[in-house]
Formats: C-alpha cells, sequence, structure tokens
C-alpha cells in the first residue's frame, strides 16, 4: 500500500511552509524562526506541529509536554522540523454538576479551531495531536478532518487505579462504590480500586447515610493516584480506542498507560510517522471513510463505550464531509456484540485491558469474524488488516475480554430511540443490566442542579422518570453531563428503579437506565419541553422508543402555550456557540450551517 500511495506522484513536502519560508520576500518570516531554534537547513524540511494539549487544569493532561517533547524529537529525527504548540484543555471530572460544565462541549470546538487557526497561520506541512480528555481528543480530529493535512494522533494515555486501603468487615462489603456491580464477588482483603467515578458514586452514598464522612474524604483523596484519563471505558479511553479504529492512531496506541515507556516510544513514533505520511501523500481524508466510521462505531460497541462517541463520531464524519448518521449506529448495533467488561457497567480498569494486550486482539477477532473492514487506511499506510497481522490472542483465562459467541449483550449497548418524546432521535445506554424496558412517572427538572438537589434529598422515588431538560447544545447552552445525578441515582441504589431522560448528554461514566441527546431539544420547542410532572413516559430498547403517553391533542394545547425562553448567555463564547451549534443528532458541530 505504501508503493502505491508515494508512486502516484511527485509529492511536494513543504506545501504549505515553502510558501511562508521560502524566498528573499519571506526573510522576516525565517527571522522570526531562528530564535526558537532554527538553523539554514530546517527551512529545507517539511514543517511538522505538534500540538500539544498539556496543562495542570487536570491529571489527564499534565504530562502531555513530556509527551510533546518526544514527538518533537520523532519528528526531527524523521526529516521533518517541528514546533511544539498549545492548546487549551478543560476537564469534565471537576467541572461535572457545575456551570461551568456547560464550557465542556464548547472546549471540544475551541480546541479544534485553535489547532486549524496555528496549523493554518504557521504554515505546517502536516501535524501530530495529543489529547488526553475526553473534548480535547474529538476536537483535536475534527481539526484533521477539515484541514486534511497529514496529521497522526497520540492518546495520552490512561491512568491507573487508585488504590483504598480500608479497615472493613464482612458485611460492608457493598459499602463502597466500587463494590457496585459486583455482588457476592468483593475484592481480596482490604483494598479497593477507585476513579473519579467511585467518587461521583461516593457522593451519592453519602447522601444515602451509607458512607461516612471520612469514608468520602478517603475516597476522594486516592482515587485518583496520578497522570492519565478517566480510567474505564468512559469518553477518553472511547475515544482513544475509537480513534484507533478510525486509523488515525498508531496501532496499539489507544491501549497504554499513561506514564508508560510504551507511551514514549509511541509519541516518536507518531512524530516520524507524519513524516512519513508527507512522503506518502497520504490525508487524513483518504483514511476518514465511511467505512472507517463503521470500524470505529463497532469497536465502540464491542467495548461498551461511552455514549459520547455517538456525538464525537458524528462531528468528525461532519468535518470529514462524510456521511454518517445516528441510524448508522442501529444498523452496525444490530450485528456487533458487547464483549468488553469494562467499567462503568462492567469490573474492569482500563489498565488492566491494557496489561492483556489492550484492543488489538478483540480488533484482530472482530476483523476475522466479518465485523470489521480490513481494507480501510491507517496512518502507516498500511490497511487496517495489514496492521493486524500476527496479532496474538488474548492470554488464556483472561476475564476482560469475552469471546463473540458469549457477550454481555448480543447487540449494542449504543440504542437510538424516536417517539413522540424524541421525533429527531435519542441516545440511549442500555446494557441489559437494567432491563430492557421501564415504565414510570415523570418528574421534570430545569436544569441538573435541581435534579441533583432531589435525587439527594429523597424527593426522586422508585418509579420515578427523570426528566432533566434546558441542557441542550442551545438551551443549556453546551449539553452538560449528567455524571453527578446518575451517579447519585446509583449511590442511592435506585439504579433499577428509576429512569433519567434529558436533552444534555452523559459521561462516558453514566450508568443505569439513562437517555440522553433528546432531539429537538426543549429550547427549540421540542416534546420534551412539553413533559409535566406525573406524565406517563415509557422506554423500550428492543423496540427502541421512548413515548410520551399524552394524547396528541393535549400536547398540540401545551406547544401552543409553550414560550421560548431568553438566551441563558447573551455575549461570549457560550452565546456564539449556541448560536451556531446544530442538534445533538447531527454531532452539535458549530461550522457547518454558517450564513455567510
Ligand atoms: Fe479528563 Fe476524564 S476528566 S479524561
Amino acid at each position: 500500500m505504501k508503493k502505491k500511495l508515494s508512486a502516484n506522484k511527485e509529492i511536494n513536502l513543504r506545501p504549505f511552509s515553502g510558501p511562508l519560508l521560502d524566498g528573499p520576500h519571506r526573510a522576516a518570516a525565517r527571522s522570526m524562526l531562528y530564535p526558537v531554534g532554527f538553523t539554514e537547513e530546517d527551512f529545507k524540511k517539511p514543517l511538522i506541529g505538534i500540538a500539544s494539549t498539556w496543562s495542570n487544569v487536570t491529571p489527564c493532561n499534565m504530562h502531555i509536554d513530556k509527551l510533546a517533547l518526544e514527538a518533537e524529537q520523532g519528528a526531527n529525527a524523521g526529516g521533518g522540523k517541528a514546533i511544539v504548540f498549545n492548546t487549551i484543555t478543560v476537564s469534565d471530572g471537576i467541572s461535572n454538576g457545575n456551570e461551568g460544565m456547560k464550557y465542556s462541549l464548547v472546549s471540544r470546538e475551541v480546541i479544534a479551531d485553535s489547532i486549524e487557526t496555528v496549523v493554518g497561520c504557521g504554515g505546517m506541512d502536516g501535524y501530530v495531536a495529543i489529547g488526553g480528555c475526553d473534548k480535547n481528543m474529538p476536537g483535536a480530529m475534527i481539526a484533521m478532518a477539515r484541514m486534511n493535512r497529514p496529521a497522526v494522533f497520540v492518546y495520552g494515555g490512561t491512568i491507573l487505579p487508585g488504590c483504598l486501603t480500608i479497615e472493613r468487615r464482612a458485611e460492608d462489603c457493598d459499602a463502597l462504590p466500587s463494590d457496585a456491580g459486583r455482588a457476592g464477588t468483593p475484592l481480596p482483603a482490604a483494598t479497593k480500586e477507585l476513579d473519579i467515578v467511585s467518587v461521583f458514586e461516593a457522593i451519592g452514598q453519602h447522601a444515602a447515610g451509607k458512607v461516612s464522612d471520612e469514608e468520602l474524604h478517603a475516597v476522594e483523596s486516592c482515587a485518583i493516584p496520578g497522570p492519565g484519563s478517566c480510567g474505564g471505558m468512559y469518553t477518553a479511553n472511547t475515544m482513544a480506542s475509537a480513534i484507533e479504529a478510525l486509523g488515525m492512531s498508531l496501532p496499539n496506541s489507544s491501549a497504554q498507560n499513561a506514564i508508560s515507556p510504551a507511551k514514549l516510544d509511541d509519541c516518536r513514533r507518531a512524530g516520524a510517522a507524519v513524516v512519513e505520511m508527507l512522503r506518502l501523500g497520504l490525508k487524513p481524508r483518504d483514511i476518514l471513510t465511511k467505512k472507517a466510521f463503521e470500524n470505529a462505531i463497532t469497536v465502540v460497541i464491542a467495548l461498551g463505550g461511552s455514549t459520547n462517541a455517538v456525538l464525537h463520531l458524528l462531528a468528525i464524519a461532519s468535518a470529514a464531509n462524510v456521511k454518517l448518521t445516528i441510524d448508522d449506529f442501529t444498523r452496525i448495533g444490530k450485528r456487533v456484540p458487547v464483549v468488553a467488561d469494562l467499567k462503568p457497567s462492567g469490573k474492569y480498569s482500563m489498565s488492566a485491558l491494557v496489561a492483556i494486550g489492550g484492543i488489538r486482539p478483540l480488533m484482530k477477532t472482530l476483523l476475522d469474524a466479518g465485523l470489521l473492514h480490513g481494507d480501510t487506511l491507517t496512518v502507516t499506510g498500511q490497511t487496517m488488516a495489514q496492521t493486524l497481522e500476527g496479532v496474538a490472542p488474548y492470554p488464556n483465562g483472561q476475564q476482560i475480554i469475552r469471546p463473540l459467541d458469549n457477550p454481555i449483550k448480543k447487540d449494542s449497548h449504543l440504542v437510538i430511540f424516536y417517539g413522540n418524546l424524541a421525533p429527531e432521535g435519542a441516545v440511549g445506554k442500555i446494557t441489559g443490566k437494567e432491563g430492557s424496558r421501564f415504565e414510570g412517572k415523570a418528574i421534570v427538572f430545569e436544569g441538573e442542579e435541581k435534579a441533583l438537589k432531589a435525587i439527594l434529598d429523597g424527593t426522586v422515588k422508585a418509579g420515578h422518570v427523570i426528566v432533566i431538560r434546558s441542557e441542550g447544545p442551545k438551551g443549556g447552552p453546551g449539553m452538560r453531563e449528567m455524571l453527578a445525578p446518575t451517579s447519585a441515582i446509583m449511590g442511592k441504589g435506585l439504579g433499577k428503579d428509576v429512569a433519567l431522560l434529558t436533552d444534555g448528554r452523559f459521561s462516558g461514566g453514566s450508568h443505569g437506565f439513562v437517555v440522553g441527546h433528546v432531539t429537538p431539544e426543549s429550547y427549540v420547542g421540542g416534546p420534551i419541553a412539553l413533559v409535566k410532572n406525573g406524565d406517563k413516559i415509557i422506554f423500550d430498547s428492543v423496540k427502541r422508543t421512548l413515548t410520551l403517553d399524552v394524547p396528541a391533542k393535549e400536547l398540540a394545547r401545551r406547544k401552543k402555550a409553550w414560550k421560548k425562553p431568553a438566551p441563558r448567555y447573551p455575549r461570549g463564547v457560550l452565546a456564539k456557540f449556541a448560536a451556531h451549534v446544530t442538534s445533538a443528532s447531527e454531532g452539535a458541530v458549530t461550522d457547518r450551517d454558517l450564513k455567510l
């Protein structure tokens, strides 16, 4: 494949840096670069950007400065001249449950815009982008798809689990959060693995009186032991796996610990790989085909990944001009089983999956079963099938990835619902542990905070469908994640007794009977805006229907009386986002229907 790509034409290795830096009339541009380390010789090399998302804002990205330096070395050793630059990041783990979380999805667009801005302005011929948190990963990918310059994505890697040592009696085994779902199989001795979701769930248990102040403090202070992305199959690990399946990161790079020799090596190889992409004439849109997105969806389903993958893959596809719809998730989901027993619904952390070989053996199994396209390209220049040749199976006796014929769920956990409550679709994460149907009475909240308070103070009871609205992309704005309410539901022990419906979205850490991305959202007058306390709501995940059991005539009356709320943010980045963002069922992107 490499030969075929490079033999086709004479490749200009400096299509953007050449016009920026060559010739007497560009002397001023060159003079600006000597002080940052350029030599005369460097001006003859392709200019390679290294987009770093380093920040001490969050542990997810605190090590990425060092990874960026490794990628810089790799690009230079590969024959390019690298320049490291930074973009922003925010932390959902910190912001969730707070007004600040409204900036989270917005940051995806800001990150895409900022990478596009620096790469475009700086005449970079190709680039590496290194991300380690939920929004900087799809943000980097959107920039790559938009710009279509040779580019490789590097994942910052997963965090290790926190480890809590506790004094406990046998009867206390279910008293702390990481025992959730492990009834009958408590951890040995007095240790337990924790992560950020453990803390959110401990808050609910604390409110229910099951966890003391001291225990909550113990969980809080040791859940996050160091650098790396949240450690279950939450959004970051889901997106890392999806990006590898898309072919946009190096093979075996999505399942690595943040602090590991393997991750440093991945960065060096990524720097060299982007120079090689230039030589091959290989660009992101050669890789980001419809089949590549189908591969990403397949891997996300098999791993039991986050609902955010739906939103982000739609957005990346939109930037790549690939026609991907939410219905593609249903089509693929009918034939792909969930086989990974990973948190939040399952038992194991990402680092446990890393220890048995990561996601490559699973991808090989999916390929051999005809569930993965083998002829898609990757950033290596090889096809997906070529990169999977010789991948060894998982070790005997491992419990994390099940065989395809004995899955955790025989079809997708990502369920696209339609119905009179969601005429343009909604996204649920239904693992089967919650059952396949839920019927209950609506209890309606305008915004997340009011819902969280009602869950914690006991207002929400078994049989309720919690409706959280005014949280959509436009109305929030920013489509906040409902991790605090879903974790509080779990912590209160209501996981099987209540359901949650929202025009917001979910963290990859959310689990339970939860359906989000309800479209049209309430701010634009979608049917979710018309729900009243006590209305009957029926979810059917087998038929994929979401029904508000209220007569059409009554709904028409409510619609007539409905008034569009005033925008919450008239100025600033939230206002800009709200003005431009498309529906969640189209990826909530901001650069599509711009009227120029
Ligand atoms: Fe960064 Fe979870 S908050 S990966």
